[in-house]
This record gives C-alpha cells, sequence and structure tokens, in this order.
C-alpha cells in the first residue's frame, strides 16, 4: 500500500471495505499525564498502556534530565509499560542543560508548571514548530502566581524557567485549553491556599480525574477547576486507555469508505473527549459507544462506525469546539463529502496547533476542489456528496500528525493514490496508523 521516495509517501486506496475489531494506542494526553504526575510524587508509580511515540517520549525524556528514574518497557501491543519513581518532596533535580520537548506542547507547556514552584533554573525549548507556538499563555498566570521567566514575558521558546515561591491565583483564561489549565493547578499543588482556573468552554479534564488517582483533591465543574496547596502527589497506579483522537480517523475513514463497518475497542470514552463523534452523528453519519469498563475515572468502551453514503453538513457551535479541538482537521474532510454547509464557529485555536491547521485545512480542501474559507474565526466548508478525487494529488503534512493522517484519508478511501511529503510525522501520535487501518481492510 506504500511506497516512499525521499520524503514523499504514495498512499494507495484500501481497495476493500474496512471491517472487524481494532484497537488504538494510548491515549497521549493521559500517557504525559501518567509520565508526568508519576515524577512528581512520591515514591515509584507503575503505569501501563502508556503511548509509545515521539511526543511521549518527550515527556519522558524531559523527567529523566529533572531527576525521574523511568523504567518503561515495550509491551507485545507496542504500548509502554513499567515503573516511574518521581523526584517526590525534594523537587526536580537542576537539569544539566536545556530540556528538548521535541514536537510536544503539552510537555513544554505543563512542564513550566511543574518547574514553577522549586527553585531551578532549567530552559525549555523545542523543534521549530515548537518554537512558534506561543507561550505566553502559560507564563503569564504563572508569573501572576510569583513564578519567573527569562526572557520575561517572550511569546517563544527556548525561555528559562526560574522557579521559586508561589501564592494561589483565581485566574479566568482567555482560551479553553487543557495544557493551560493544567499548569496553572500543577503549579497550584506548591501553593498555600486554592488555586482556580475558570475557563469560558470546558476543555479535556484529565488532569482534575487523575490527580486524585495521586490522592491530591481536585474540585471541577464545567468550567472550573480547582486544587488546594501544599499537595505532594504520591505514587499510582495508571491504565491508559486507547486515544479517541487516533480512533478518529478509523471512525472516519469508515464512515466514508463503501461498505466498512468497524469497531475501536478499548478506547476513551471521556466525553470532553469523544465530541467528535456527536459531529459526525449530526452530520448523519452511523457512529455508535458502549462502555466496557473505566480506567481509574477514565470510561473506556467500543465506538462502532459504518460507512454513510448521505452525509449532511452542520454547524458546530463555539463552545463545543475544545472538545473536538485535535479532530477537526479529519471532521472537515467528512464534511467535504457532505451534502451542504458545514460550519465550526470560532476556530481561531486552529492557527497557533503544530501548525496553522486552518490554512492547511482550507489548502487542501481545494485541491480536491472543495471550498472551504474563513469567516472571521468561523471556518466553512461546501460538501460535494460525489466529490471525485482527481488523479496526482500531492499534500504536505507540514511535519503535522494530524494533516498528514487526514490527507492520507483521501487516498485510502478513495479510488486513487495520493502522495503526501512528510508522512512520518505520524509518529508523534500514532505511528503505527497505516499499518492498522490496512489491517482493517484485508
Ligand atoms: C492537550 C490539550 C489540547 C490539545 C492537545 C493536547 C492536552 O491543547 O489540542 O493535543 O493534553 O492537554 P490546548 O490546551 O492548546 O487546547
Amino acid at each position: 500500500m506504500l511506497m516512499s521516495a525521499s520524503d514523499i509517501t504514495v498512499i494507495n486506496p484500501l481497495g476493500t471495505p474496512m471491517r472487524g475489531s481494532t484497537h488504538v494506542p494510548g491515549d497521549k494526553s493521559i500517557s504525559h499525564r501518567a509520565v508526568l504526575f508519576s515524577a512528581m510524587a512520591e515514591g515509584t508509580s507503575r503505569v501501563s498502556g502508556v503511548l509509545d511515540s515521539a511526543d511521549v517520549r518527550s515527556s519522558i525524556g524531559a523527567v529523566r534530565a529533572l531527576g525521574a528514574e523511568v523504567s518503561l518497557e515495550k509491551q507485545p501491543d507496542g504500548s509502554l509499560a513499567g515503573g516511574i519513581t518521581g523526584w517526590g518532596a525534594a523537587g526536580p533535580s537542576q537539569p544539566e542543560g536545556p530540556i528538548d520537548c521535541g514536537n510536544s506542547g503539552t510537555t513544554v507547556r505543563l512542564l513550566m508548571g511543574i518547574l514553577a514552584p522549586w527553585p531551578i533554573r532549567a530552559t525549555l525549548t523545542g523543534d521549530a514548530s515548537l518554537q512558534k507556538r506561543p507561550m505566553r499563555r502559560i507564563t503569564a498566570p504563572l508569573m501572576k502566581m510569583g513564578a519567573h521567566f527569562e526572557p520575561a514575558g517572550q511569546e517563544h521558546l527556548p525561555i528559562t524557567v526560574v522557579g521559586g515561591g508561589l501564592h494561589p491565583i483565581t485566574y479566568d483564561a482567555p482560551m479553553a485549553s487543557a495544557q493551560l489549565k493544567t499548569a496553572v493547578l500543577l503549579a497550584g499543588m506548591y501553593a498555600n491556599g486554592t488555586t482556580t482556573l475558570n475557563e469560558p468552554a470546558p476543555s479535556r479534564n484529565h488532569t482534575e480525574l487523575m490527580l486524585p488517582e495521586y490522592g491530591v483533591a481536585t474540585t471541577a465543574g464545567e468550567r472550573t477547576a480547582s486544587v488546594t496547596g501544599p499537595a505532594q502527589p504520591q505514587a499510582s497506579e495508571v491504565l491508559v486507555p486507547g486515544d479517541p483522537s487516533s480512533a478518529a480517523f478509523l471512525v472516519c475513514a469508515a464512515v466514508m469508505c463503501p461498505g466498512s463497518t468497524i469497531q475501536v475497542e478499548n478506547v476513551s470514552l471521556n466525553t470532553a473527549r469523544i465530541g467528535f463523534t456527536r459531529t459526525l452523528e449530526r452530520m448523519g453519519a452511523e457512529v455508535s459507544m458502549s462502555r466496557t469498563g473505566a480506567a481509574g475515572k477514565e470510561p473506556y468502551g467500543i465506538i462502532e462506525a459504518c460507512y454513510t453514503p448521505h452525509l449532511r453538513g452542520c454547524e458546530v457551535p463555539a463552545e463545543k469546539i475544545a472538545g473536538i479541538i485535535d479532530e477537526i482537521p479529519v471532521l472537515a474532510l467528512v464534511a467535504a463529502h457532505a451534502h451542504g454547509v458545514t460550519v465550526f464557529r470560532q476556530v481561531n485555536e486552529l492557527r497557533v496547533k503544530e501548525t496553522d491547521r486552518l490554512a492547511a485545512i482550507i489548502d487542501g480542501l481545494a485541491k480536491l476542489g472543495v471550498d472551504a474559507w474563513c469567516e472571521g474565526d468561523d471556518l466553512y466548508i461546501e460538501g460535494q456528496p460525489d466529490l471525485a478525487v482527481p488523479e496526482g494529488l500531492q499534500f504536505d503534512s507540514l511535519g503535522d500528525h494530524r494533516l498528514a493522517m487526514t490527507w492520507s484519508l483521501v487516498g485510502l478511501t478513495g479510488k486513487v493514490p495520493v502522495s503526501i511529503k512528510n508522512f512520518e510525522a505520524v509518529g508523534v501520535s500514532y505511528p503505527g496508523f497505516l499499518t492498522d487501518i490496512e489491517r482493517l481492510a484485508q
């Protein structure tokens, strides 16, 4: 199915319907938190189901550089499992050099909150994409708590965290961001009193759900979360369920690929993460879920999806965007096959992801001959139910894992091959994506 020439990968059509059951690798957000919270904890945590991908390896490398002992081993299913001994109440060690967070926004932004309370200097940096992403949204509330950064108030990496004694704050976040919320809550654990973060719309709530598993009480509402310090996390046991954001690519592929019916098992059914199933339902797609268990407070289960020939456009309101933020590229591709216009309201956050995903969606859909445009911060897509993909199309992942998978679905679920520049970016979140999807079509 795949031929590579330099940095171009040819993606051929699956050719047959997708059928049967599969698993996806561990959830990326929960894996990062399992690694980072275990590193902060007193004692040895046991973690399993951890995603083995470039992003999570950035978190593992970072906590090692800060003094945590990580002994995770590759399991037969490709996940990582084992022990992490944290620095606990002694705090992180002074790192020897800059900490390279690679492509991972979650690693660097959560680390800022983790390091801010401690009397160390740590320089955080990342790859070219991460160096372009905004950091002031994290450093501003942490500075309000008493942390220092050098250069002060700088938007882009590299940035040096100069930690010290913090005081609690109540902060009204300007955007719905779980990374921002988590950084503030993690710093708040080491401030004397209650730190509260209010957000304009609900963002993913893994931090609020997981910290109590480490013995740190949190309170959480629809748009607010708080923690009371001082609170020292204790070692825990974490099982990471499958990643719904990875499952979304298989689910959307099945919806677009004639004759398909698939089930994705053991996938997180956290309601803050499966908004994409609701968007698909509103487009008329056949998608259903059934809960089979829970890992701590994180529910998991099966998502089933079937080919749906008649999709219709829908409108996704602004308050639902944070719940589908990582799935908008692939949902935009599904919308390109629907009858009528789909509108995603207030998607400006897409401009500051691994790349400018808003511009990339519009450019990529234009290659398909599909009209997509912005009005203010709203994204409009005029679907074409009889979309015929031209021969010889080439897409550029722009080094963005979710764009690489989105554009690969054009070839996989269609009738003609497409080529993708820098397809290897999938390694950031779902290294086995192509093998998994091809296995469903055998
Ligand atoms: C994440 C939060 C989201 C999401 C990212 C992972 C997390 O980012 O897009 O992939 O694990 O907290 P924002 O906080 O910038 O919305």
